[in-house]
């Protein structure tokens, strides 16, 4: 499965706007789902019906259904929470204040971030490179974690880096995952999933993720951290965590992942398929001689 690449002198400037009709269903495993799709165009011609849009709040396990959808779909994988991470892990080691956007935003620019494919089997999904050197697991640092949310609050640090997730998209197919990629980054996305969990169970969840890492951290600390970064990641100003216009809410306590895997599968495939049916209809009203 490729990694999307993410280097970040590169520059696009894609303009986005279009939103899609909403409907609402009840997932076959019993989750509420709000489920829409959209086939649009980008003024400038920009087509982004290959891009899966993966939201939703932290430890909600988007990271590893959507390296499984990816793999399934031979689509690239982009979790865009690493270039917060790494942006978060430059900033403690030069010194740089977490309440300072513009030096953050500086940052960004400056600094050469890529997401590649894993190199090593030591857990990872992809290696994160910070000016040529893996950050993969020091931006899992709980040094970084801490401050990450404050950090990615700011909105001169989300348009610092906006264009390099909007270049990633137009490569598409990929699977974007983050928390405003519906909204903000890819409004015009094929197919847009909040993927939602309860509190305790996203605390269960990491919990357990991070002990079988060796972390000795209790439950309540993990819960306490969850709640705190829910509430900065939701209520900030610049492109708050909330479900997209369009999107299909997949409620995820109790499932276990890879059936949660088959479901997006699913809504993608029905979306491409619609996609490849409206495209065939209007290659056929453009071959079709005028005068008729
Ligand atoms: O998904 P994650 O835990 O790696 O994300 C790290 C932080 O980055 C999290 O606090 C939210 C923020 N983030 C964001 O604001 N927008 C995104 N598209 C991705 C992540």
């Amino acid at each position: 499965m490729p990694v999307a690449g993410a280097g970040m002198r590169e520059v696009l400037g894609a303009r986005t706007g279009k939103t899609a009709v909403q409907k609402t269903e009840r997932h076959p495993v019993g989750a509420a789902v709000t489920k829409g799709s959209s086939v649009t165009r980008q003024p400038n011609g920009q087509n982004h019906s290959r891009v899966i849009a993966i939201d939703g709040p932290a430890a909600a396990g988007k990271s590893t259904v959507a390296r499984h959808l990816a793999e399934d779909l031979g689509a690239m994988l982009f979790d865009t929470g690493s270039l917060y991470r790494a942006v978060t892990l430059a900033a403690i080691r030069a010194g740089v204040p977490f309440t300072d956007g513009r030096s953050l935003a500086g940052l960004a620019e400056d600094r050469h971030i890529d997401v590649a494919p894993p190199t090593a089997s030591d857990g990872r999904l992809y290696d994160v490179h910070l000016d040529g050197e893996d950050v993969t697991w020091p931006i899992r640092d709980p040094s970084v974690e801490a401050h990450v949310s404050e950090v990615s609050a700011h909105p001169e640090v989300r348009a610092a880096l906006l264009p390099v997730q909007r270049r990633i998209a137009a490569a598409g197919p990929v699977v974007m995952v983050g928390r405003d990629i519906g909204t903000v980054v890819v409004p015009d996305a094929g197919v847009k999933i909040f993927l939602q969990a309860s509190l305790d169970e996203r605390a269960r969840r990491r919990h357990d993720e991070l002990r079988v890492r060796g972390d000795e951290v209790t439950f309540a600390d993990v819960l306490a951290d969850l709640q705190r970064r829910d509430g900065v990641d939701s209520g900030r100003r610049a492109s708050p965590l909330r479900a997209a216009e369009g999107a299909s809410v997949v409620v995820t306590d109790g499932v276990p992942l890879l059936q949660v895997v088959e479901r997006l599968r699913d809504l993608v495939l029905v979306a491409w398929r619609h996609d490849g049916e409206h495209e065939e209809t209007a290659a056929h009203s453009q071959c079709r001689p005028s005068r008729l």
